[in-house]
């Protein structure tokens, strides 16, 4: 195989990587996957031998004996030491700023309010695992407008291991009295015999309820839909009439005084969207769009591009590492949003800063009613002098650098690199911080480590009797006669290709979230992988490769443009994934359907149809059911139609239906009942080992 060819074909490596690494493996349906090979580099993208890279470092005039002359061309060696740092700062490293989440958010005071309570709970355990903690209100809570009750029994989700004296993925800190979030929160969860899954969806974690407990959870506003609107009174906007009341009065950025809205009336329309919210679900994108996703899978490799439109697709690991960098900045770094409110949303930053710090967790970041002088505030430049006071300046900017080329904060750029001009990479001299290393560190080590994920066996006795009867072959074949494979293709069942809107007609709203940076992205600049943080303005830079991605450095992938895509998302570990489609609006309850020996099924229990019937109560969806609702028509029509009858699933509210995708297999598209069942069966044998048990 010629190395050059390798090297310089973009587009063939995007479609059939794996070949690279396997040149002679025959793929068969129903055999295990490739998984990532140890050794291999990553170069943008690009798994290469070490013979190859070497080759590529040596063409750019390095020495390839020089380990350092990988990271100055931006390759990255896979090596097991990498992978298992990856994994510790996976499930031990607390994302996003502190000033930010507890500071202003204040998650650490609003989790403490339930501490109590699982604490109790865990200790009820003597020890044993749980899937889904149920905790005892010990005392009312209100949220919004909802009071749940002293001796409520809510299912939280959270996990805990065997032996485990704390929640899976939230780290207590003795240090600041806070309590870190990690991506295992989401992303892991335990086996029955308790031990960790990572990569397994949380599906049912209860993020909706945890998030409204925090005080100032409105400081997240931008999340949810902050259109201005009549027809949906609703609308978070901070200058929506209905929220006027006991707001601060600030100075905006043109000079002009305006008026907060009251803060207890906003918090409490806030936490009222986030309790319309399904478990499972959550919302990243500070777009001001209610588009809310299920937690998707995490068997990351090669299902490039990442998240549900595939914005997240170049650079290092194939979009995966400037993702992860993400998750620590653009998606969770509540102040940074700032920069571009005015710009994507008609949002003043001043009034986004203001109503972001008006009601903060800690009173010391509360905007004062006026200045000493009797002048209104101005948010941004009073809360430099504060931070300047407390000795936390640039507090938001914690473990975070402004990318090259983006300009100077609080005026960066996006690019497809990054999405409010930062990257997550912290400080190389912190011994104590695992994150901690040469730029960018942290976040490859993190794409190693879930590129070497992979899903669990699927141990079920349906599994087995499938496999047994010829059910799951038998599905096979359906799958390639139903065109399935076409989209998603064997091994990997995926294309690695974002489908515009108009061909998948799933819920739009995901798909449009990007949009509005289009017109402002520069070039994506990554400094090369030696450079140490703090980084001296002497760093080399390297441009990262947007070949095959899109059609210039400076627009959003091919696939959204012009009106928003998604990406064929894998279908391994479907079984653990439930329900389905990006905004998991695909959803039926166990016990709801009654199958009978011929495959022919009937509704028993319609209360349990929709995210109605499953995690909008905090109930999870059954995969085979479910998955029957995603290829039965008139299933689906049903599903539908339940997911529509509940305002807190409107368009208006959270956003989630289930409709779209529309690749029936049933007797409409010529198929029998039993082919259909034979298809679920298949669908949920894809584990590591498809055709074994
Ligand atoms: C609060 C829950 C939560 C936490 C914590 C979280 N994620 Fe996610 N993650 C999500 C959701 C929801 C999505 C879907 C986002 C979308 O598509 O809009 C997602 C998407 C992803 C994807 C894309 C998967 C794909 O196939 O496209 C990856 C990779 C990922 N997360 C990794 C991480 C990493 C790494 C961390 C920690 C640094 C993390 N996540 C922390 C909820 C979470
Ligand atoms: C034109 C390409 C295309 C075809 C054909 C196609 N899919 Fe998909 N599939 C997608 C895309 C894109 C998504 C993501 C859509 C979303 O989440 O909004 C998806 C999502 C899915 C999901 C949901 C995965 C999850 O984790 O939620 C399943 C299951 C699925 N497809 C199965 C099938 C089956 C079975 C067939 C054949 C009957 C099929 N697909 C045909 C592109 C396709």
């Amino acid at each position: 195989m010629a190395v050059a060819g390798i090297l310089l074909s973009n587009s063939w490596m995007g479609n059939q990587p794996a070949f690279a690494t396997f040149p002679r493996y025959n793929f068969q349906i129903l055999q295990p996957a490739p998984t990532q090979p140890v050794g291999y580099y990553d170069y943008f993208g690009k798994l290469l031998s070490p013979r190859q890279a070497a080759k590529l470092v040596k063409h750019q005039g390095l020495n390839p004996r020089d380990p350092v002359s990988y990271q100055k061309i931006g390759a990255v060696e896979i090596t097991q030491e990498l992978i298992d740092k990856g994994e510790e700062i996976y499930f031990n490293r607390k994302i996003g700023d502190n000033f930010g989440l507890q500071g202003v958010f204040g998650f650490a005071q609003g989790f403490a309010t339930v501490l109590p309570e699982i604490r109790t709970a865990i200790a009820q355990l003597n020890g044993q695992p749980t899937s889904n903690l149920q905790i005892t209100l010990q005392k009312n809570i209100t949220l919004g407008n909802r009071t749940f009750h002293i001796g409520d029994v809510i299912n939280t989700g959270l996990k805990v291991e065997k032996g485990g004296k704390f929640p899976l993925g939230f780290i207590p800190d003795e240090k600041t009295g806070t309590i870190g979030v990690t991506c295992a929160a989401c992303h892991a969860t335990v086996s029955q015999e308790g031990k960790r899954l990572a990569g397994v969806p949380n599906g049912e974690l209860a993020i909706p309820f945890l998030i409204a407990l925090s005080p100032n959870s409105a400081a997240g506003f931008v999340r949810l839909n902050t259109q201005l609107d009549p027809n949906n009174p609703l609308n978070l906007n901070p200058l929506n009439p209905i929220y006027k009341g006991d707001g601060k009065t600030i100075i905006d950025s043109k000079g002009n005084q305006v008026e907060l809205p009251d803060p207890q009336k906003f918090e409490t329309a806030f936490d009222d969207a986030v309790l319309d919210v399904p478990f499972g679900h959550f919302e990243s994108s500070p777009d001001g769009i209610d588009d809310t996703t299920q937690i998707p899978s995490g068997f990351t490799f090669q299902n490039h591009p990442y998240t549900a439109d595939g914005g997240f697709s170049v650079g290092s690991f194939n979009g995966l590492s400037v993702f992860n960098s993400a998750v620590h900045s653009s998606e969770i770094n509540l102040l940074a949003a700032a920069q571009l409110s005015e710009q994507t949303l008609g949002i003043d930053s001043e009034v986004y800063i203001g109503t972001f710090l008006q009601n903060a967790a800690d009173p010391r970041l509360r905007l004062p009613e006026r200045l000493p002088d009797g002048n209104y505030v101005q948010p941004s430049v009073w809360l430099r002098q504060q931070q300047q006071q407390l000795g936390i300046l640039f507090a938001e900017l914690e473990d975070q650098i402004p990318a090259p080329g983006a300009g100077n904060y609080p005026k960066l750029k996006p690019s497809l690199a990054t999405f409010n001009g930062l990257f997550f990479s912290p400080n190389s001299g912190q011994a104590d911080d695992i994150a901690s290393g040469k730029f960018f560190f942290a976040a490859n080590a993190m794409s190693a480590f879930q590129n070497s994920l992979v899903p669990p066996p699927n141990r079920s006795q349906e599994n087995w009797k499938a496999l047994r009867s010829g059910s799951v072959q038998r599905g096979a074949r359906v799958f390639q006669k139903a065109n399935c494979a076409s989209c998603h293709i064997p091994p990997f069942f995926t294309d690695n290709k974002i489908h515009p809107l108009e061909e998948i007609r799933t819920n739009s709203a995901r798909a449009k979230s990007r949009l509005g940076l289009n017109d402002l992205l520069v070039k994506p600049k990554l400094y090369t992988y030696d450079t140490t943080v703090p980084v001296s303005a002497s760093a080399e830079v390297l441009d990262v490769p947007t070949e095959g991605i899109s059609d210039t450095p400076t627009t959003l992938p091919k696939g959204i443009l012009p009106n928003g895509g998604y990406k064929t998302t894998t279908l391994r570990g479907l079984y653990f994934s439930a329900p389905y489609l990006h905004d998991g609006g695909v959803a039926v309850r166990e016990g709801s359907l009654k199958v009978f020996w011929d495959g022919r099924y009937r509704v028993v229990d319609p209360t349990g149809l929709g995210l109605t019937g499953t995690l909008s109560r905090g109930l999870p969806a059954d995969p085979a059911s479910s998955l029957r609702a995603l290829l039965d028509h008139q299933l689906r029509e049903q599903v539908v139609a339940a997911n529509k009858r509940n305002p807190a699933l409107s368009p208006q509210r959270s956003n989630l239906d289930g409709t779209g995708h529309e690749f029936y297999v049933d007797n409409q598209t010529g198929f029998s009942i039993q082919q259909q069942t034979d298809l679920i069966n298949f669908l949920l044998a894809l584990d590591d080992d498809p055709g074994n048990f």
